[in-house]
């Protein structure tokens, strides 16, 4: 076999590791073994491209390869999982300015000596991409590190100066195959920088995560480009499914919030705060809420016969998940049923209550998806709602005009008794207040999420 059979074979194997490693990571019990399958592809394609290239600069590609594992590897083990969010939109944004790089570098090279049409048109594309993926991104992490305002920064036209400069960035594209100049692909690269920005600016910090995943889509695309560019099939794959995962991630977050892309993108969600905010029982609604005592919570809970438990961003926030494990084992050695109901868009991040409870050990045949667990409500004696919001709020359900009317929630108002844990009247993510509160079956125990659960583990004990 020759060395360049080797090799493409050698590619072939990567794309196979790529693609079961997404498929690994489609459950939580195979996520782990998903991607360190994605990352061994990784090594292997690396590895065979050293072997088979004559490689110009190894000087400058062994210092950013050092520079990349140095930063890489301790912000990847040290980020706290509410944060994860703003990693993926950091690195996200180095691969699409890499790939964009990739095809300047190989543009400016050509110039003199003439490139192929299809090639310049890959380049151009892979530049565009690359380019507001990059730009885009870095402000979806700045929103989500709260370096500056999470709020959407709208203005008046702004969808119409958006949409002049992409027009602007599509005859710069034009220009830029005509004179195959390097000097206008550098305009068309600043253009694409600012349209990047221009972007992400009206769309709220909130929202970003859907936002971080159309990004991602677009570094794969602009990474597809550069294989065309490069002649590197193994990018080609790996690019494309970035690109197809990327959307349909985008597509299936869109719809568990029951909204439509178009909307995240556009609709400036979270601009306008609907509710009213207050802090402590009663909060900012004169209306009385019903709380209670952990004590005779945990007493509701231990003399319960099933209770499903349903985590949402608070949970997160309080890192409580080995807390609320251990409430769980509590409850079970009593002769409890306990299941977990998730949400798709529970949290942050698509899958962060999956990643929170499996880092606690949980059981993954306790954590019920919203489609198997709806139906058990009613006959549950305690819905025990750990720091969610939206995703229980039947608003989305009965009340036409609501910014979540439409999203699917799970029905924890079915449930015979339902629990909050949160710190206060203040609503989730979507801004509007939750009717349920105010429901005679429903007990709200204020406090942080891991003291709270905490106290109930201790009135489980003793009841
Ligand atoms: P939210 O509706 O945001 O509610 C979170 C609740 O947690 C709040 O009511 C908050 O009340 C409480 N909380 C915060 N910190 C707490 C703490 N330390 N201890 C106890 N409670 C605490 O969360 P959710 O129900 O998980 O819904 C997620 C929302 O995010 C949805 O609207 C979804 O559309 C949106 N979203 C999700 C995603 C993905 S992919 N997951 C992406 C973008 C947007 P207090 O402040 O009173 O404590």
């Amino acid at each position: 076999m020759s060395l360049s059979t080797g090799v493409n074979v050698a590619y072939l194997f990567a794309a196979v590791c790529f693609i079961l490693a997404l498929k690994g990571l489609t459950s939580p019990k195979t996520a782990r073994y998903g991607n360190g399958l994605g990352a061994f592809g990784m090594v292997v394609a690396v590895v065979m491209t050293f072997v088979n290239r004559h490689v110009e600069n190894l000087d400058l590609i062994v210092i950013a390869l050092a520079c990349g594992v140095v930063v890489g590897i301790p912000a990847a083990r040290m980020v706290k999982m509410t944060a994860m969010p703003q990693m993926v939109a950091a690195f996200n944004g180095v691969g699409g300015g890499a790939a964009a790089l990739v095809d300047i570098a190989d543009f400016s090279k050509h110039t003199h000596v003439g490139v192929a049409e299809w090639v310049q048109v890959a380049v151009v594309f892979g530049v565009i991409v690359g380019c507001i993926s990059f730009s885009g991104s870095i402000i979806a992490f700045l929103k989500l590190q709260e370096v500056m305002t999470g709020t959407p920064i709208t203005y008046k036209g702004q969808q119409a100066v958006n949409a002049l400069v992409g027009v602007a960035i599509l005859a710069l594209g034009g220009m830029v195959l005509a004179t195959t100049s390097s000097p206008d692909l550098a305009i068309m690269a600043g253009v694409a920088l600012l349209f990047g920005v221009a972007f992400v600016l009206p769309i709220g910090g909130a929202d970003m995560p859907v936002v971080i995943s159309l990004l991602n889509s677009f570094t794969g695309l602009a990474v597809a480009a550069s294989g065309f560019v490069l002649n590197n099939v193994l990018l080609i794959v790996a690019g494309t499914l970035v690109g197809a995962s990327g959307t349909l991630l985008t597509r299936m977050m869109s719809q568990a919030m029951g909204r439509s892309l178009a909307n995240v993108l556009f609709g400036a969600f979270g601009k306008v705060q609907v509710s009213s905010t207050g802090t402590g029982t009663g909060g900012g609604e004169d209306r009385p809420v019903r709380s209670a005592s952990a004590q005779d919570i945990g007493t509701m809970l231990a003399y319960a016969q099933k209770v499903i438990i349903v985590p949402g961003y608070g949970l997160a926030v309080a890192q409580a998940q080995h807390t609320v494990k251990e409430l769980a084992d509590a409850l079970t050695s009593k002769g409890v049923e306990i299941d977990y109901a998730i949400h798709p868009v529970a949290g942050r991040m698509p899958g962060h209550m999956n990643v929170l409870l499996a880092e606690a050990d949980v059981p993954y045949d306790q954590l019920k998806e919203m489609d198997e667990i709806n139906p058990e409500f009613p006959s549950t004696d305690v819905a025990l709602v750990v720091g969610a919001n939206d995703v229980v709020n039947p608003a989305a359900r009965d009340m036409q005009g609501s910014p979540i009317y439409g999203m699917p929630i799970l029905d924890v108002d079915r449930a015979h008794q339902v629990v909050f844990l949160k710190r206060s009247m203040r609503p989730g993510f979507a801004g509007i207040d939750n009717e349920l509160f105010y429901d005679p079956k429903v007990t709200l125990l204020f406090g942080d999420a891991k003291d709270s659960l905490s106290k109930l583990v201790s009135a489980v004990k003793s009841a």
